[in-house]
């Protein structure tokens, strides 16, 4: 399908400011060109709007529940309108906050449209944090759990039904860091994880298959990308590095993989922070596996 481009230029659900610069990195590392060049029919609608970051400490578990709420609602609401068109929509955030509104808009067009709905969390972290358990009240760090139905009512309800997906419809992968509390929760509901052990075990291809089992021409995969999956060493523009992450090859073949499945209808491109960045590499490099999720290749034996 065509594609619409968005950003969400903020930085409220996460720790350290800076995310609300990745629209704009991404942009400027040739995001829309390198799809037109690929013969995708795509345009850049801009941004979106919403509050500044007030950079308070948590209330109750929380840091800015407020301010997170209206930019979702923001993305909710330009993600519905391109799924409506009948368009792909990709949201570049900012934090990883935002994919309660894009996944929450993903859901209700899936049922709406009687469509079976996949997300796959490409991910250092599970994201499946409470304020109960939350080492940091930082939201970015409890989308999952919100769109599983587990938070407050503002964001567990935004899209208007609860819960908005269950654990079964998600595979996380290049998981390496989840807070001792959420663990035990991420096992509670059975969330399906591909970590980096198991990926250095039985390798990325089998983790892929594994993964985009079971999808058919019902189905609905939403890619949320969190750029911190990648390695720290190619990708440390972004505020949650974690050591030992996915490589380049394997990073490639993740997005190859997916590209393969022609299931794809949505996708976050989220946690850039260009101030922390090597240059822009790190939107350069998420803008060179895009590009692959669109189909670029360098297979020969095909
Ligand atoms: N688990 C940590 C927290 O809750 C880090 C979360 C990082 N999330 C992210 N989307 N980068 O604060
Ligand atoms: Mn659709
Ligand atoms: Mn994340
Ligand atoms: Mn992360």
């Amino acid at each position: 399908p065509p594609v619409s481009i968005f950003g969400a230029p903020t930085d409220v659900g996460a720790g350290t400011r800076g995310t609300r610069m990745g629209p704009e990195a991404l942009r400027v590392a040739g995001l829309v060109e390198a799809l037109a060049a690929r013969g995708v029919d795509v345009v850049d609608r801009g941004n979106v709007d919403g509050p500044g970051n007030p950079w308070q400490p948590p209330v109750d578990g929380y840091r800015h529940l407020d301010a997170v709420v209206a930019w979702n609602r923001a993305v909710l609401e330009a993600s519905t309108r391109e799924l409506e068109a009948g368009r792909m929509p990709i949201m570049l955030g900012g934090d990883h906050c935002l994919a309660v509104g894009s996944i929450a808009a993903v859901a209700a067009h899936c049922r709406r449209q009687g469509k079976k709905l996949r997300v796959l969390w490409l991910d250092a972290h599970t994201d499946f944090n409470t304020s109960d358990i939350t080492p940091s009240g930082n939201i970015h760090g409890m989308p999952v759990a919100c769109l599983c139905g587990i938070g407050p009512k503002a964001l567990t309800a935004l899209g208007g039904h609860e819960p908005e997906i269950t654990p079964a419809q998600v595979r996380q992968i290049g998981i390496r860091s989840v807070d001792q509390e959420e663990k035990r929760l991420v096992k509670q509901h059975g969330l399906d994880i591909y970590d980096m052990r198991y990926i250095d075990e039985v390798g990325m291809k089998q983790v892929m298959e594994e993964a985009l089992a079971g999808m058919d021409a019902d189905t609905h995969l939403h890619v949320s990308f969190d750029v911190d999956m990648l390695d720290p060493s190619i990708a440390p523009g972004t505020g949650t590095k974690v050591p030992g992450g996915v490589n380049y090859r394997e990073g490639q073949l993740i997005m190859e993989m997916i590209a393969d499945t022609g299931r794809m209808g949505s996708l976050d491109v989220v946690e850039v922070s260009p101030i922390l960045d090597a240059g822009n590499t790190t939107a350069e490099l998420a803008v060179d596996m895009i590009e692959s999720l669109f189909g670029k290749s360098t297979l020969m034996r095909d």
